[in-house]
């Protein structure tokens, strides 16, 4: 088992990490519960798999658990849906001292962990993620939100879980495409901040497409250090922070275009990383043979690195919607190699547009 600290002041917590955690879940949430109600936020498809093992584990320990569930789907990470489970924490006599268990991917994370920072003005969460995308991204580092018709994460906060417990053997249940999804923000980490990371899953590929436990574990574990690392240095997103946004802004831009319905947000990100390095080969900055190797490991996975076909005016106008515009300018994470990264704002849309055009091309000679 590995441990991870986020060093976060009084908000500082620990991520736990390891394969059949959820059967000491119990042991690990105690050590740090101000009280022994626990609610439970869940879908009926992780709770199905996984909720028996947890709450047997918390009432081994001790703790007292009511489990409400929510429909599976991003299109129920609305305001409606928080304040349906809002209305049964209050039925259910949560008070503030209660302590919220997120057992899910990114969708459960971000609504029950939205729901524990204002409810009754905040109470403690723990998260148990059982995707990969959120194990090595959404539940570290307190961003929580529901998405809103005008558009996805709208209404939120910053609200720090108390504890976090990774089972990479709830990894085993997932679809080829959602594990894969997950490898997309991996891959993702080695090439803005660690080279020797991005060397490591070329090297161990066919142990990662296996979804071997100690393989994903150490991955895990690097992943949650890495962004631990930028939460703990930029944890409201002022600045570096924003080098976890490689790929988004193209990618962003590919979800919207074809109603979220086409892409799962990992294959989104993946053509826009591709788009991103192809940028950064353009302007210099990274290596043509390095763009290879990012494209090759991508497609291994089984990841989409080409873009639909869709209008590149209407691509980079769609950027330019993206939230994380200032200013009127788009701001980009640009590749330097393999390992590091920079985020401009002066990039020409020309250049911008040729890219998406090569890109498209691309798509039509294959
Ligand atoms: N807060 C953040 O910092 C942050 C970062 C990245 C993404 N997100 C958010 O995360 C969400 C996406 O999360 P996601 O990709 O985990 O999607 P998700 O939560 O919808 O999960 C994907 C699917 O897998 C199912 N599932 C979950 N665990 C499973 C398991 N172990 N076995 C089998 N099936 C399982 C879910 O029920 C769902 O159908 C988006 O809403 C996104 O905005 C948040
Ligand atoms: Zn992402």
């Amino acid at each position: 088992m590995a441990k991870v600290s986020v060093n976060l002041g009084a908000r500082s917590y620990d991520i736990h990490i390891g394969a059949n955690l959820l059967e000491q879940s119990g042991q690990i949430i105690k050590e740090g519960a101000r009280s022994e109600n626990l609610f439970l936020v869940s879908n009926p498809t992780v709770f199905s798999l996984y909720g028996a093992a947890v709450i047997k584990s918390c009432e081994d320990s001790g703790l007292k658990v009511v489990a409400t569930l929510i429909p599976d789907g991003e299109e129920y990470k609305t305001m409606g849906q928080a304040e349906e489970v809002i209305g049964e924490a209050i039925r259910r006599g949560i008070d503030r001292e209660s302590l919220l268990v997120a057992l899910g991917g990114g969708v459960v994370g971000d609504l029950a962990g939205f729901v524990a920072a204002v409810y009754q003005r905040g109470i403690d969460f723990v998260q148990i993620p059982t995707t990969l995308l959120a194990q090595v991204d959404s539940s570290v580092g307190g961003k929580v939100a529901v998405n809103h018709q005008a558009g996805k994460n709208m209404i939120g906060a910053f609200h720090q879980p108390r504890t976090v417990i990774v089972d990479v053997h709830t990894l085993a249940s997932l679809s080829e495409r959602e594990f894969a999804a997950g490898m997309a923000e991996v891959v993702k980490y080695g090439i803005i901040l660690d080279e020797s990371f991005f060397v490591f899953l070329e090297n161990r590929l066919s142990d990662i497409k296996d979804r071997d436990e100690q393989v994903m574990e150490s991955i895990v574990k690097r992943c949650c250090e890495l962004k631990a690392m930028v939460v703990e240095e930029d944890e409201t997103e002022r600045g570096l922070r924003a080098v976890l946004n490689l790929g988004h802004t193209f990618g962003h831009a590919v979800e919207t275009l074809t109603g979220y319905s086409a892409y799962r947000h990992g294959e989104a990100v993946s053509i826009g990383m591709i788009l991103a390095c192809s940028l950064a080969r353009d302007l210099g900055l990274m290596g043509a043979g390095e763009v290879e190797r990012v494209t090759g490991m991508l497609v291994e996975l089984g990841l989409p690195v080409k873009l639909p076909q869709l209008d590149s005016r209407s691509i980079l106008n769609a950027m330019y919607r993206d939230k994380k515009t200032r200013g009127g300018k788009l701001r980009l994470v640009l590749p330097c190699g393999i390992g590091r990264a920079v985020v401009r704002d002066d990039i020409d849309d020309e250049l911008i547009l040729k890219v998406l055009c090569n890109q498209s091309q691309a798509t039509d000679a294959h």
